[in-house]
């Protein structure tokens, strides 16, 4: 008989994309029990003792968890119920991030239909939906994808109902090749190219990286989005990377970060 936790999987996973992510790959799907062993064991074992180990994830009905023991001993949950997700979340209406200014600053702000195209672990594009915009996510990662999807659905369900945003398990190269609906702002996230980049002191983007696609072909991504969009198209990447397209309208910099929009 199967593990009930084995049945949750089941039950949370409609898509056979994952099954395959979860074989062709060293990060290994665990049930909750079998993990709950696994972590304990590795737990008492003295730290020289320990033998390096894949990176699990574990989905339950309570929460999703990553337990990746090359990024920490503790267990990674995305939540944006609890720390410093939520305390960001719940200031969006106050929060003046170079994201918010890139979008159209017209006073009063309209809502606009924004496809945020590298949708990550989303919480730009919650952001997005919390500042009354319409968001579509997409996804290219099936693991990324239901992780991001399950933790939105907490959220939305307990702490904000009405906001619009919908996540999508596609490639963002089909998602503007279909374009029946044609958005007004396209916001580009993609990985950064280099693996030292300081996003990854963020333990968000650690535990993304080994999950997540890279994204190789950002300028191709760019060019055919500025086909797409009516309005504008943002492009996230770090500080002292090239202008990846000439020219943008105007670039906001903040940290290690830059933002370059290209206003059509
Ligand atoms: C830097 S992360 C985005 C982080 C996101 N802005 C957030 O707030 O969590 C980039 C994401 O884009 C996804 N990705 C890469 N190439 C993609 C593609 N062609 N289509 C859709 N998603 C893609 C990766 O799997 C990864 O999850």
């Amino acid at each position: 008989m199967q593990n009930p936790q084995e049945n949750f999987y089941h039950v949370v996973n409609t898509d056979p994309s994952l099954d395959e992510f979860f074989k062709n790959n060293s990060i290994k799907l665990r049930t909750s029990g079998h993990f709950e062993a696994s972590f304990e064991k590795w737990r008492n074992t003295p730290a020289k003792h320990r033998k390096p180990c894949s990176p699990y994830v574990v989905f339950s009905p309570e929460k999703d968890q990553i337990w990746d023991s090359n990024i920490s001993p503790k267990l990674f949950e995305l939540d944006f119920l609890s720390g410093k997700l939520n305390y960001r979340v719940c200031r969006a209406s106050n929060d003046a991030s170079p994201l918010r200014k890139s979008l159209p600053q017209k006073r009063p702000v309209e809502s606009k239909l924004i496809w945020d195209l590298c949708g990550g672990w989303g919480e730009d594009g919650l952001m997005m939906a919390l500042w009354s915009h319409n968001v579509v996510s997409y996804e290219s990662s099936p693991v990324v994808h239901l992780l991001a999807q399950r933790a939105l659905e907490k959220f939305t369900h307990q702490q904000a109902p009405d906001i619009k945003i919908k996540r999508m398990h596609a490639k963002a190269e089909d998602a503007l090749a279909k374009a029946n609906q044609k958005p007004e702002v396209i916001y580009l996230d993609p990985m950064y190219p280099q693996t030292k980049s300081k996003a990854l002191n963020q333990s968000e983007m650690r535990y993304l990286k080994p999950l997540a696609n890279n994204s190789d072909n950002a300028l191709r991504l760019l060019e055919t989005s500025l086909n797409v969009a009516t309005e504008s198209v943002i492009l996230k990447r770090p500080i002292k990377a090239e202008i990846l397209l000439q020219s943008p309208t105007r670039s906001i910099e903040q940290g290690s970060t830059r933002y370059d929009i290209y206003n059509l």
